[in-house]
């Protein structure tokens, strides 16, 4: 259990997230900060009230600064905006880049020794910002997405075969986009290859609604994107840090030549403990998984660019 964990943005995700880490014990105090007064004072207070229900001691408490936050060991980053009518793909960067960097440098500022797990969007760009503005190492700023990804496709999957969810094994990579790359040799179901359970059009049908379940939800939604599925995975890449697991999960990195690309976040198979990022684990792609995943951390740079 950490003493201390904060999560910036009391948005859906943000408030599903600190609900989801006090309902797991997973620290003695969950911050909720948001810069919209009075959100997360109320949304802290309701789900402290329901401790004594839900049986959890981990203190949630809302706030509009970041004093309160001083000396977190890890931060949840899902502050920014959503996309609205009219508005361009790299007006929605540009100022979620505004956002989460000063995020970035508060968290900076008040617990510099801090993990952060980044969830806001367009989330690998995000990631590199966080890490920019706030100096950190790439062990300590961490980006969910592949965990989403491959609940996503997890989920489909057993559910066209039947089985247990707990059952099916396999990793989605690349970036958090159209082209993200689930990884079809890896993927099991209690260790036998998929392709001998599923045919390969029913397969293809999966990969491509996983590819846009992000957008899948969004069109159900109208007003919002996805949020319950958001939260546990990113709730997931805490527990696995707070409780110091070791847990291979993949997860945004910054990397520095692994899978031969350097100088770019994008997902990527991650040992996760308590010091953050503890490994990047390099496993053999086929050819086609390999250009996919280049094709993938290329749109991700795309989008770097488009913030200078
Ligand atoms: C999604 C958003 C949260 O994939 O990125 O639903």
């Amino acid at each position: 259990m950490l003493q201390k964990i904060a999560v910036v943005g009391a948005g859906n995700v943000g408030a599903t997230a600190a609900q989801r880490l006090a309902e797991k014990n997973l620290a003695r105090t969950v911050i909720m900060i948001d810069v919209v007064d009075g959100i997360p004072q109320g949304k802290g207070l309701d789900q402290w009230e329901s401790a004594p229900i839900e049986g959890f001691d981990t203190r949630v408490i809302g706030t509009s600064g970041y004093d309160e936050a001083a000396g977190a060991e890890l931060f949840i980053v899902t502050a920014g905006i959503a996309r609205k009518p009219g508005m361009s793909r790299d007006d929605l960067v540009k100022t979620n880049a505004g956002i989460v960097g000063s995020v970035a440098r508060e968290i900076k500022r008040v617990a510099p020794q801090s993990i952060i797990v980044v969830v806001s969007n367009p989330l690998d760009v995000m990631c590199h910002v966080a890490m920019k503005e706030s100096g950190f190492p790439r062990e300590r700023v961490i980006g969910m997405a592949g965990v989403l990804d491959t609940a996503r496709y997890r989920s489909f999957l057993a559910e066209a075969l039947d089985v247990s969810v707990e059952d099916i094994q396999a990793m989605v990579l690349g970036g958090h986009g159209d082209t993200m790359v689930p990884l079809i040799s890896y993927t099991t179901v209690s260790g036998i290859p998929v392709t001998q359970l599923i045919a390969q059009d029913k397969l293809d049908a999966i990969v491509d609604r996983t590819r846009k379940g992000g957008a899948e939800i969004v069109a159900l939604l109208k007003t919002g994107s996805a949020y319950y599925a958001p939260s546990a995975a990113a709730v997931q890449m805490v527990e696995a840090i707070a409780l110091d697991k070791k847990r291979i999960l993949p997860c945004s990195a910054w990397l520095t030549g692994e899978y031969g690309l350097k100088d770019v976040f994008c997902g990527v198979p991650c040992k996760l403990g308590r010091r953050g990022l503890e490994a990047i684990l390099e496993v053999s792609l086929t050819d086609a998984e390999r250009k996919e995943l280049h094709a993938s951390a290329a749109a991700v740079r795309e989008t770097m660019v488009a913030i200078g």
